[in-house]
């Protein structure tokens, strides 16, 4: 039995390549169990409680309830579009769910694990983090994502998170499950500098879980994570004691510390089993930046699938990082891997192996003389495959990957180093005929393991080679070391050569295309309202203006607008401004521009366009 599961995703905001990274390696994962013949379940999902979803509705007008169905939707529906073959998509507004957290609340509550008493310390609406006052940085900011942090007093719930601390690292000495294994040390410190008990419940806002009816206590709602990590047991329904516990929660390294720390404690004092392994990926960043809707650099994974398909994009997810490591995002890299791996190594392989066996054999390819002569090349791909068995079970996925490449390059060799067409010209039907065995062979155990990863691609193969992707053929070809008889028939270019299409370039076109656009596309423009803190020339430019305009959360941007023939500079401090605030960050004149101001123009006049009244800065024009 196997039960994997991605995290479940905030929808504060939608998908992006973060989101779609841990989904694509847990897809990958269960699809390799699946082949394996492991009953298999995965889950994914979304994070619906807590303030930060209740502001983010708010601020967009909605109902907590109609914008999380709405934003869920949208997770799921992409998805659905990269074809992840997840078996539950788990939502914390779920009934089931709400009744479980509540469940294990009283649990808890009756075990002597929860008391109540007082809250004051600092709390990261971003993050859903309690923070105390030393561990802040920048005077009042998160630790974790760097945004400014409320100060909150209240009553509230506890969790006796310190009764745990030597449980757990118990459980780090004794199975080992953190994966990369050098994240650890990590958790080890930061236990042993001391777990405090940890606040449960919140009295300041309404979206969340209300405590079980037995505690009688309406003003409090369960902590947004607390009901979050039991998501992955509720949502196993009547089949929890089949797939309980998970055997990996996959998640990003900012979200480690949640699910191995609070989530082992949690477990164990409602007495259920720990998962197996938590495998903490990096981050992704593009140019290296982070990416963030406010800078305007974050990267659509539809969009880069519809541009390059969606195999080779998992492909590079998964080729081009090792896990546990940040990784940057860069075009270029995905089509030299395109090219240089998926095309010349594995797809051009399928060609050569169709066109040799027609042409010699009518589409005939035996495994006859395999063993007498190529035993070597056999061998070595043998041990290349089982290597990246083993890489696999670690998380490693580009580690896995590279081995596959590293086993049909041994086939892409074997071809130029005894040249077939040579063999035939002197008469050695029978060497040219095992060598093709030989190659068709190594690109079918290949594609066996290389389904998880590229399903459809290494269903064509099969399909070209007249074999099965199936539990026994893993077993004969990979496991066992068997070789097989094929009958090639002609198949497409399975990743043809790709000359530089640019992302950009592309919507550029998809753009002109379009005269009207749709109230969606009006949605994807992000307009604040911001107060201009300071206003400068630029020397050298008699059109432009540089600004720092103030956004919520006291966010400081510099912007640049060439409105310096209309207004002085020192007259518009002070005056709130509206910002196209998820504009591409653009260097004008040598200096950084992150958003646009928006003015009218009439004949030779250009106005600001300003709030009718004061609003606060950062308030979403829509
Ligand atoms: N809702 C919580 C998880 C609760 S699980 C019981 C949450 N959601 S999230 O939407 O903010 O983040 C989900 C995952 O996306 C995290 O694992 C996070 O690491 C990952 N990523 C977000 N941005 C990322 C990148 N730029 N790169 C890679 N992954 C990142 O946390």
């Amino acid at each position: 039995m196997r039960y994997i599961t991605t995290p479940i995703y905030y929808v504060n905001d939608v998908p992006h390549l973060g989101h779609a990274y841990t989904t694509i390696i847990g897809d990958t994962i269960a699809r390799f169990y699946r082949l394996q013949g492991h009953e298999t379940k995965f889950l994914t999902g979304t994070d619906e409680h807590g303030q930060k979803i209740e502001q983010a509705a708010k601020e967009r007008k909605f109902t907590p309830k109609e914008y999380t169905d709405k934003i869920s939707a949208e997770f799921k529906k992409l998805w659905d579009e990269l074809k992840i073959n997840y078996d539950i998509y788990a939502r914390t507004t779920d009934e089931k769910h709400i009744a479980f957290v509540q469940a294990m609340f009283l649990k808890m509550w009756q075990k002597g694990d929860i008391y109540k008493d007082q809250y004051e310390g600092h709390y990261c609406i971003s993050c859903e983090s309690f923070f105390t006052k030393s561990q802040l940085i920048n005077e009042n900011c998160c630790p974790d994502c760097g945004k400014i942090t409320t100060l909150l007093k209240e009553e509230s719930y506890f969790f006796r998170l310190s009764n745990y601390q030597d449980k757990i690292l118990k459980w780090y000495e004794e199975k080992d499950p953190i994966l990369p294994k050098n994240k650890k040390n990590e958790l080890i410190n930061f236990i042993q500098n001391g777990l405090k008990d940890l606040s449960i419940t919140r009295t300041s806002f309404d979206w969340g879980i209300k405590l079980p009816k037995e505690i009688n206590d309406d003003k409090h709602i369960i902590y947004v994570w607390l009901d979050a990590l039991f998501i992955y047991v509720s949502s196993l329904g009547s089949e929890k004691e089949k797939f309980w516990p998970a055997h990996i929660h996959l998640v990003g390294k900012d979200i480690l510390r949640f699910h191995a720390i609070y989530w082992p404690a949690f477990l164990m004092s409602v007495d259920l089993p720990l998962p197996k392994f938590i495998g903490a990926h990096g981050w992704w960043t593009k140019e290296g930046e982070k990416m963030s809707k406010s800078k305007g650099n974050v990267i659509k994974p539809k969009e880069i699938a519809d541009t390059y398909g969606i195999e080779a994009f998992r492909y590079f997810l998964l080729r081009e990082v090792p896990f546990g490591n940040d990784g940057d995002f860069s075009e270029n890299m995905l089509i030299n891997r395109i090219n240089a791996e998926l095309s010349n190594e594995f797809g051009n392989l399928l060609n050569r192996i169709i066109g040799m066996s027609n042409k010699y054999n009518d589409g005939k390819i035996s495994q006859n003389g395999i063993l007498n002569l190529y035993k070597n090349e056999l061998d070595e791909v043998m041990q290349y495959l089982k290597l990246a068995i083993d890489f696999l079970e670690n998380l490693q996925c580009n580690r896995y990957l590279e081995e596959i490449f590293k086993a049909l390059n041994v086939a892409n060799l074997a071809i130029s180093k005894y040249e077939p067409w040579n063999l035939i010209k002197e008469n050695k039907q029978e060497q040219a005929n095992a060598l093709i065995g030989l190659c068709a062979n190594i690109l079918a155990k290949a594609s066996i393991l290389l389904s998880p990863v590229l399903p459809d691609s290494c269903q064509k193969v099969a399909k070209a080679l007249d074999f099965e992707i199936s539990k026994s053929n893993y077993e004969k070809l990979i496991i066992n070391n068997e070789l097989l008889d094929f009958m090639a028939s002609p198949c497409e270019a399975l990743f043809p050569k790709i000359e530089k299409i640019n992302l950009e370039s592309k919507q550029e076109i998809k753009k002109e295309e379009k005269a009207k656009i749709k109230i969606d596309d009006f949605a994807k423009l992000e307009i604040k309202v911001a107060k201009v803190i300071d206003c400068q020339n630029i020397e050298g430019s008699e059109k432009l203006l540089k600004f720092q305009l103030e956004f919520d959360n006291k966010e400081i941007r510099q912007v640049l607008s060439g409105i310096a023939k209309f207004y002085k500079a020192k007259d518009l401090i002070g005056k709130q401004v509206c910002v196209l605030s998820n504009l591409k960050k653009a260097k004008i004149f040598g200096h950084e521009s992150d958003g646009m101001i928006l003015s009218a123009k009439s004949g030779d006049k250009l106005v600001l366009i300003s709030p009718e009244q004061i609003v606060e800065n950062g308030s979403l024009i829509s």
